[in-house]
């Protein structure tokens, strides 16, 4: 239920409905979208990457020099939380073929696929088996699988979308295993949505040109993700999962290859060590990091913690100067603040308005350009709704979808969004959502090629951990066919090489190396990374919302 407070604007939204609606229905662009220039403009003005105090230079390792976003380079240039003279290296207490670091869907697909190749692997996970923003997507996966697509146009998709700034070879790994995963997800289980001729549904996203987003409804990545676990947990002898159990730093070998890790379980406080032949950092995204004082779409264990650990090692980050911002997390009510609301809300015909009940701007611009027009809206137009703490929104006209679709399309497409607002009594088959732009995805990490190697030996990354795939900016689906790709080849190329591999004497000097860089350049910090946990104390969230962008804007 929305306060009184907003009753004038939402009337304001209901009367402006119908016209909106007979223009979307006669097919003509409801808004017309921007030219490169405009999109250029908006987005130096008000993408939150483009603020001047958003970057930061590093100092150490080995991007030292160059502009990285503020928070990360601030989670860079940590302290360990281990100090290496405490562990005996010589008797492991677990050896592996492969380490996982990480129980989402980037190393459930790797664990998969390295057991059918034959190796053993051990995940290491912090919270539970699929506590991961891959379980917590919504809208769907791209897949080129349908007569008049094809991964070519998938590949100069994604390419746009990113900006042209994607690592070719990443691009075109993702798009041609596009097809194999989807068959090989619905061998396992997977049940994708269907027409009435029992072929794969495809609908638009932001930025295809043509339909290969594929759903099951809006619940996508957890019905992947229940596929992926129920495979892993069905072979225990073949794959042993250590939940609440995250691995706090590599182990390399005196030759300076990744050689498995230091494990922490947060529940008995007690250290392991787990040598490996190949590790895989599937840790995922830094959401959590509240990067600007956004709220976040991301899963609470996403802190980046595969950046740190690997950065510290020695492996080269890419891109890690830009961030995505999901034009339309809510905003109200404010206990689900930050919530994802999928972009394929947009894709069925839902309309941003501002407190006017104006539409402002194309409603499936490219995510960044369409979170800078929305943060435009609220900050210099000043035509967003606050909420009662503060926060400022807009409208996504939700209602209209049922017009331009048909009854029972919300229903039938969105259940989880709808009963997640029903709980709070705002029925979105009657009521716009209000909404903000959320931190939703890390576009950078760590830097591969198309086997998932970094510039470790014997250390491999795949999905949200790992960089160049998206460019700048990622498409929507893109990251579920991300980590279904990378962690698939990541489990293949690791296999090959954990057959290979003699490992040296196991080390973690790198960690005392990286101290000592700290000491040097006159770093003086108490954060102690990985971070593993957020921090939710009134003092953290106070910080956070006081060094928020719209500081000093609201009125
Ligand atoms: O809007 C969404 O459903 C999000 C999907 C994605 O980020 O890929």
């Amino acid at each position: 239920m929305y306060p009184d407070y907003m009753t004038e604007s939402l009337k304001k939204v209901v009367a402006s409905r119908n016209k909106r609606f007979e223009l979307a229905k006669s097919g003509k662009p409801v808004y017309p979208p921007m030219d490169a220039d405009e999109r250029e403009d908006v987005l130096n003005k008000f993408h939150p990457d483009f603020k001047k105090e958003s970057r930061k230079k590093i100092r150490i390792g080995p991007n030292k020099g160059e502009l990285l976003t503020t928070e990360v380079t601030e989670m860079l240039e940590s302290h360990s939380r281990i100090k290496p003279e405490l562990f005996d290296l010589s008797n492991p207490d677990y050896e592996t073929d492969i380490l996982i670091i990480g129980g989402g869907g980037a190393g459930c697909a790797a664990a998969i696929v390295a057991m059918q190749h034959g190796a053993k692997s051990i995940i290491s996970t912090k919270l539970r088996m699929g506590d991961a923003n891959s379980m917590m997507s919504q809208g769907g996966m791209q897949a080129a699988v349908k007569p008049q697509d094809s991964p070519t146009r998938h590949y100069l998709d994604a390419m746009g979308g990113g900006h042209f700034d994607n690592k070719p070879a990443l691009v075109r790994a993702l798009t041609e295993d596009g097809p194999n995963v989807v068959k090989w997800l619905e061998e396992l289980g997977m049940i994708w949505d269907k027409d009435e001729e029992g072929s794969l549904q495809a609908m638009h996203g932001g930025g295809t040109s043509r339909k290969r987003m594929l759903s099951s409804r809006d619940y996508t990545g957890a019905i992947i993700m229940r596929t992926l676990m129920d495979e892993v947990r069905n072979n225990p002898d073949k794959i042993t999962t250590l939940e609440f159990t995250p691995t706090v730093e590599l182990i390399m070998d005196a030759r300076g290859r990744a050689a498995g890790g230091i494990l922490y379980n947060i529940e008995t406080e007690e250290y392991f060590t787990v040598k490996a032949k190949a590790t895989i950092n599937a840790t995922g995204g830094y959401g959590r990091l509240h990067i600007r004082g956004f709220d976040t779409t991301n899963h609470y264990g996403a802190t980046g913690d595969g950046l740190v650990m690997s950065y510290r090692a020695g492996a080269k980050l890419m891109y890690m100067d830009s961030v995505q911002y999901h034009p339309t997390g809510s905003v109200f009510p404010e206990q689900i603040a930050g919530f994802l609301i999928t972009e394929a809300i947009r894709g069925a015909g839902g309309q941003p308005l501002n407190k006017f009940g104006e539409l402002f701007v194309f409603p499936r611009e490219p995510r960044d350009v369409e979170s800078a027009a929305i943060i435009r809206e609220c900050v210099e137009a000043d035509n967003g709704i606050a909420t009662p703490s503060g926060r400022l929104g807009v409208w996504l006209d939700s209602p209209l979808i049922d017009m331009l679709q048909g009854d029972g399309y919300i229903n039938r497409h969105f259940p989880a969004m709808h009963r997640q607002f029903i709980r709070y009594g705002i029925d979105i088959k009657e009521e716009p959502m209000l909404i903000y732009p959320s931190l939703h995805y890390q576009n950078g990490g760590v830097e591969i090629n198309d086997k998932c190697e970094s510039n470790i030996p014997g250390l491999y990354v795949a999905g949200e951990a790992s960089g160049g795939v998206h460019g700048r900016n990622r498409l929507m689906g893109n990251s579920v066919l991300d980590y279904n790709v990378f962690g698939r080849r990541a489990g293949t190329y690791a296999t090959e090489y954990a057959k290979k591999v003699k490992l040296g004497k196991l080390n973690i000097e790198h960690v005392n190396a990286y101290e000592e860089e700290l000491k040097k350049a006159r770093i003086k910090t108490d954060l102690i990374a990985p971070v593993l946990l957020p921090s939710y104390t009134p003092e953290s969230v106070r910080k956070r919302q006081l060094t928020a962008h719209y500081e000093g804007t609201l009125r």
